[in-house]
Order: structure tokens, then C-alpha cells, then sequence
């Protein structure tokens, strides 16, 4: 293995938007053979930092050089990057859903036999990388069909064979379960001790800590700071990023369980899930936990009205709920905030206040006019709260990095004042510091008399947050477990969740 040689090297990056100046004077270095965890709040400019790399983005003319293999490079499109041994893996994988795996190996460059295709050399060749990195997919498989997971697997293996030094994750784990995660961390140490280097964005410390050999701080656009993962904690790095110190993420103090607000029976649908049965209470957070596609969001879609169960029974507050659509969940008092903003949970040509907003207008309005003030004051107070990154509540929220896009989502879910609130992975994406202000808004509901139920596929949340926990494998009820049966941060425990969702007894 080729350690300590230097692969890529950043000087001096700015980068501005209209009214934001996303980067100012960004250093970074990746060696070969070292995985390099880039970290930073919501809106720090990672992603930013990354496109402009990458050559999506054009960095500002006062910039100094990229430096690939101790030469000056220019780059001005992916393509070009690609082509200098630059890669990057996006959250929302970016290829072609509707082909074959092998296809979309080859997207742009098939071989060609005498003007023919040649799909069996194509074939063959995708087979012999994915071998090679020891990755279990079929490379006639289509490409939607996989998990996200193998998704991922097939873009890093593509990235691979175009003969990849340096190689880019930005928040590939956000959609992941913990055992996916696991796989794909030994894929990343595969590349590494190929003398690849690589670079990772998360959210999430303890992959950091798992994963990383060294750890870059950026901070409202600038360079902090470079440590060696092996001298630092927790801490420090949450020092580095917020500029204070958070304490206790999960240390809700939180009132007794009261009576029971929503009781499901036997709720069932055909090949999706199958006898279902929980309730929530009042003022507790009732944890649902499965790995992605367990059925889990099939569940809390079918009591909210988003989709329709075969049979069983919801009943709210004692009376027999039969919500159709959501609009039916809404006017109930069930507020459901789903996994996908993109596409479900966010008008991204909308301005941040009028997403913030979208469910509270008949509150701001009088005889149907909308009070302009009320409504600049709550977007203004969720801002406040929940530190989102922008220049003013009026951006489009679009424009808002990916963290903060998500706490617009919540404060729209927030301010809606529902009885039930169903959160389907609620902090996707939010920064150390304001995942800390989440949780005591959703703590300060639970003293308003609210109930929370929680999804989610990141264990040290929902062990650290919910009262109980449901237990979901591919739509099979695997159990209640209750919050004395585990602690938080033990090996075994998170074990024992993982096994339970994957259909273990
Ligand atoms: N197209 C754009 N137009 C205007 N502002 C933008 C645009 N893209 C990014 N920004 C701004 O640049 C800043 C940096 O955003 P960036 O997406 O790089 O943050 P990030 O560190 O990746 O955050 P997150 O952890 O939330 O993904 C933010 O203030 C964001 O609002
Ligand atoms: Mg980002």
C-alpha cells in the first residue's frame, strides 16, 4: 500500500453565491491511503466545497489551485474530473435507474465489436469488478430494483473502474440501515488499502470515529482545522464545528405516559406488511425501528391516509380513524413528516417561509386574510430555533443546503400544532448542535400533551430518544422492546435491535 502520498490538494477556495458567500479560503489535502472525514454544521459549505471540486460548480476567480498529484489542474466539468481520477458518490445516487447495472457501467463508453455493442465483454467486465471489490450484485439486475444500499456499492464500483484516486462520499449513510452501513465501511477500507484516498461527509461522529484517519473542520465557509481522528473525542470535534460544547444529546426529561392516543389492530396489507398491532400514549415517543424497505413507512402511511391497508383497525383518541388521504390525517391532528423531502415533504420553489408556513395558514389568517406579520414571525422564531442557514426566511428553499432544508420540513411539521406527530427519520442530515434543539422541541410537545411516534433507521436516536420500541422485518412485528431492556451505547443491545430487524429471533 502507497501511504502518505499526497493525491489531491485545495488552496485557498472561495466560492459565492448571490448574497452568500458559501466559501471563503478552504484548504484541504487527501493522501493516498487515508480515509479523510470532512465535518461541519448545516450550511458550513461541504457540499459546496465538494461541487466546486468536482467541477459542477465554478469556484470564484480569486481562488487559488487544485493540485492533483502535485500538479495544477482546471476543472470545469465532472467529466473532466472523472477523467483526472476524481469521483464522487452523491446521497441521492445519480444514474440510471431504468438499466441493467452492467448498462450503467458502461453508460457513455460500451464496447464496441465492429459497431456492435459488445454486452457480453460488458457484462463480463462489470462482473469482474464487482468480484473484485467482493460486491454482491448481479450485474443484470436494474438498477432501481437494488437497494439504495447496493445502489451505492455499484456507483463505487463504477467509480472504481474508471481507474478513481480519490474518491468522495457526501452523507452516502443517511439512507442506510447500521448493517448496510457496515458493509459499505468495508468496501470504503477496501479502496483505501488500495491506496485510494478518500473522502467522507457525515453527520454521524461515531462513523468518523469508526472510519476516519484524519478529520478536516470547516465553519461558516473557512478552514478550522485538521486533526488525527486517534488524538481527538467527540468533543473536541463538536467544539471545533459549534464553537461550544453539547452536552447530553438524548437527555430528554420527559412527563409521564398518559392515556392512550392511537391504537392500531392488526393493520395488514398484502405483501407489504402483515398484523400489526401497537399504541401510542400519550407524551411518550414510541420508536419504530427496521431496516429500509422493512415496511416501516408502509405502516405509518397506511394510519395517516397516505395508502391503503387490506384490514385492521386505527383508532384515535378511542374512535375508529379511517383517513383516506392524507388530508384525512391532517384534519385529524396527525402530523406526518415523511422520509422523502424531496419529494413529499418540501416545495423547493418556494421560499423557506412559505414552506414553514404551508399547514399553519388558517391560524395566521383573520376573516381569510393571512396576517403577513404572524407569518414572518413564525418563520423568523423556527429560524431562530433550529439555526437554519440562510440569509433571510425569503430564499428559495432550494438554494438552503441539504441539513437546512430538512429543518424546514420540521418546522412546518412543528408549527402545525398536530396531537400525534409521526416522524418518518426525522434529523436526515442535521448537524450535531441542531439535532440537540429537535429534541427539545419535541420534548417541550410531549409537555404540551402531544404524542411522537418515531421511524428510524439510526440506532443511537431511536435507543436514545423513544420509550418503546417496535421492532419491524419485512413487515413482521418482531417484538415491542421497552426502554429498561437496553442502554444506550452498548454493543450488545444495538446487536441484539439488528438482529431483531433482520429477522433473527
Ligand atoms: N445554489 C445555491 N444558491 C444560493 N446559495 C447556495 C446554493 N448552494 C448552496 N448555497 C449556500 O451555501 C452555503 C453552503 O451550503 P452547502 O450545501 O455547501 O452546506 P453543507 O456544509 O453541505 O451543509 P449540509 O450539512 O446541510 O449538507 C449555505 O449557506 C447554502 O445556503
Ligand atoms: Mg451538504
Amino acid at each position: 500500500m502507497v501511504k502518505e502520498k499526497e493525491l489531491l490538494r485545495v488552496e485557498d477556495l472561495h466560492k459565492s453565491f448571490p448574497g452568500v458567500k458559501a466559501l471563503k479560503g478552504i484548504n484541504f489535502q487527501v493522501l493516498s491511503g487515508e480515509v479523510h472525514a470532512l465535518v461541519g454544521e448545516n450550511g458550513a459549505g461541504k457540499s459546496t466545497f465538494i461541487k466546486c471540486v468536482m467541477g459542477v460548480y465554478k469556484k470564484d476567480a480569486r481562488s487559488g489551485g487544485i493540485f492533483v498529484e502535485n500538479k495544477e489542474v482546471d476543472i470545469h466539468n465532472p467529466d473532466q474530473a472523472m477523467k483526472l481520477g476524481l469521483g464522487a458518490v452523491y446521497q441521492d445516487v445519480m444514474m440510471a435507474r431504468h438499466l441493467t447495472v452492467a448498462e450503467n457501467f458502461f453508460l457513455g463508453k460500451l464496447p464496441h465489436k465492429a459497431g456492435i455493442i459488445d454486452w457480453r465483454s460488458a457484462k463480463k467486465n462489470t462482473d469482474k469488478v464487482l468480484k473484485e471489490l467482493e460486491i454482491d450484485v448481479d450485474s443484470s439486475s436494474i438498477l432501481g430494483d437494488l437497494s439504495i444500499a447496493k445502489q451505492e456499492m455499484v456507483a463505487i464500483a463504477k467509480m472504481y473502474s474508471n481507474n478513481c484516486k480519490v474518491a468522495i462520499f457526501d452523507e452516502p449513510t443517511a439512507l442506510l440501515s447500521t448493517e448496510e452501513t457496515d458493509i459499505l465501511f468495508s468496501l470504503i477500507r477496501r479502496l483505501r488499502d488500495k491506496g485510494m484516498g478518500i473522502i467522507y461527509i457525515s453527520h454521524r461522529l461515531e462513523e468518523i470515529f469508526e472510519l476516519t484517519d484524519r478529520i478536516t473542520v470547516f465553519k461558516d465557509g473557512t478552514y478550522v482545522d485538521t486533526v488525527r481522528t486517534e488524538e481527538v473525542d467527540e468533543d473536541r470535534i463538536i467544539e471545533l464545528m459549534v464553537g461550544r460544547s453539547v452536552e447530553d444529546m438524548y437527555g430528554l426529561n420527559k412527563p409521564s405516559r398518559g392515556e392512550t392516543v392511537l391504537e392500531v389492530r392488526n393493520l395488514s396489507k398484502k405483501d407489504v406488511f402483515e398484523d400489526i398491532s401497537f399504541d401510542v400514549r400519550k407524551g411518550e415517543i414510541f420508536g419504530m425501528f427496521g431496516l429500509v424497505g422493512s415496511g416501516r413507512s408502509d405502516i405509518v402511511s397506511s394510519i395517516f391516509g397516505a395508502e391503503k391497508p387490506d384490514s385492521g383497525t386505527v383508532l384515535l383518541n378511542g374512535s375508529e380513524i379511517n383517513c383516506k388521504h392524507p388530508g384525512d390525517g391532517i384534519s385529524r391532528g396527525i402530523g406526518f413528516l415523511t422520509e422523502d423531502r424531496k419529494h413529499t415533504g418540501l416545495f423547493m420553489e418556494l421560499s423557506c417561509r412559505d414552506n414553514t408556513n404551508a399547514l399553519s395558514y388558517r391560524k395566521m389568517s383573520r376573516f381569510g386574510v393571512i396576517s403577513r406579520k404572524k407569518e414572518a414571525q413564525n418563520a423568523d422564531a423556527f429560524r431562530d430555533k433550529l439555526r437554519i442557514k440562510t440569509p433571510s426566511m425569503g430564499q428559495l428553499t432550494k438554494n438552503l443546503s441539504g441539513g437546512n432544508q430538512q429543518k424546514v420540513v420540521l418546522s412546518k411539521w412543528l408549527s402545525n400544532d398536530s396531537d400525534l406527530l409521526i416522524i418518518d427519520e426525522p434529523t436526515v442530515g442535521v448537524d450535531v448542535g441542531a439535532k440537540v434543539e429537535i429534541y427539545k422541541l419535541l420534548e417541550s410537545l410531549l409537555h404540551q400533551g402531544k404524542s411522537i411516534l418515531m421511524i428510524s433507521s439510526y440506532l443511537p436516536e431511536v435507543m436514545g430518544l423513544a420509550d418503546r420500541i417496535l421492532v419491524v422485518s419485512e413487515g413482521r412485528q418482531m417484538g415491542i422492546v421497552e426502554k429498561n431492556a437496553y442502554s444506550l451505547g452498548n454493543f450488545d443491545d444495538e446487536q441484539k435491535f439488528i438482529k431483531l430487524a433482520s429477522g433473527i429471533v
